[in-house]
């Protein structure tokens, strides 16, 4: 389905009734990655789940040249508003992380709980930023296929690389399937985000922090020391998986968040 948000065609999927959970997907993927949740979460027939692709990627279009977190944490208002949802749960994965801190600076107090899963509250450093903007020209100048190679020894763990060869092969399908102006507006939109670390010690809401045992991005160590200066969260690590610990472990994620949902 798509919603008129923002002056832009924002593409989302919108499924049962109860606590409005919503998905926020990772860079350079799409809003299919969280399929797998959607599915078992909707069996459990307690929350209405909500997913969209960012602006350049999956569905939706992208009027933009920059995508700042800002931005899409926009966006994902605008379409609660469009559903009529007053709060929601936030599951962000890495940018879909930074996007949750964006929106918990904009709109906090519609934020009812928070999963936050391989990502990290921080700015990027200098050196970050020139690689971002790397990126950026990459997929410009060579497309998306040219992102995936250099993207996907970052994202999944050696386990995942040597034993599941499927989920690898499903991962650069999503990001071959990106658009690379998407790609460069959001690589640029990250690297201007703000330091979010000065929100953690006031989030009220319920807060789970996620990390993957092997994420080669967000060190094990700096997952833990946030998730430590955020009022009562729980952590979970999931083993054998890197950055996409979702993607490569989705038993265990799946245990985790649903359990963590159940809470609320
Ligand atoms: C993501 O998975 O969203 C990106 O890898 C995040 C990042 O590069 O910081």
């Amino acid at each position: 389905m798509k919603a008129f948000i923002n002056n832009t065609q924002i593409a989302y999927s919108d499924h049962g009734i109860g606590l409005p959970v919503l998905f926020l997907h990772a860079f350079p993927l799409n809003r299919s990655m969280w399929a797998g949740e959607l599915t078992a979460l909707l069996a459990e027939e307690r929350y209405r789940l909500v997913s969209l692709d960012w602006r350049g990627f999956g569905e939706s279009e992208l009027p933009n040249e920059v995508s700042t977190m800002e931005l899409l944490a926009g966006d994902v208002a605008g379409l609660m508003d469009y559903l009529g949802i007053e709060k929601a749960v936030l599951c962000g994965l890495s940018m879909g992380g930074y996007v949750a801190f964006a929106c918990l600076r904009q709109f906090g107090q519609r934020v009812a709980g928070l999963i936050l899963a391989d990502t990290r509250p921080g700015a990027d450093s200098p050196e970050a930023q020139a690689n971002r903007e790397n990126v950026a020209r990459l997929a410009e100048a060579q497309g998306t296929s040219a992102i995936a190679d250099l993207q996907l020894p970052r994202l999944i763990s050696d386990y995942t690389r040597q034993h599941q060869l499927e989920v690898e092969a499903r991962i650069r399908q999503m990001i071959e399937a990106a658009t690379p102006g998407g790609i460069a507006a959001a690589a640029r939109g990250m690297a201007q985000r703000a330091d979010s670390s000065d929100l953690l010690a006031d989030i009220a809401c319920p807060t789970l922090v996620i990390a993957g045992a092997q994420d080669a991005i967000i060190p094990l160590a700096e997952a833990q020391s946030y998730a430590d200066r955020i009022p009562g969260a729980q952590f979970a690590t999931i083993p054998q998986a890197g950055h996409l610990s979702n993607l490569e472990q989705p038993d265990m994620f799946l245990a985790i968040i649903s359990s963590f949902l159940r809470s609320l």
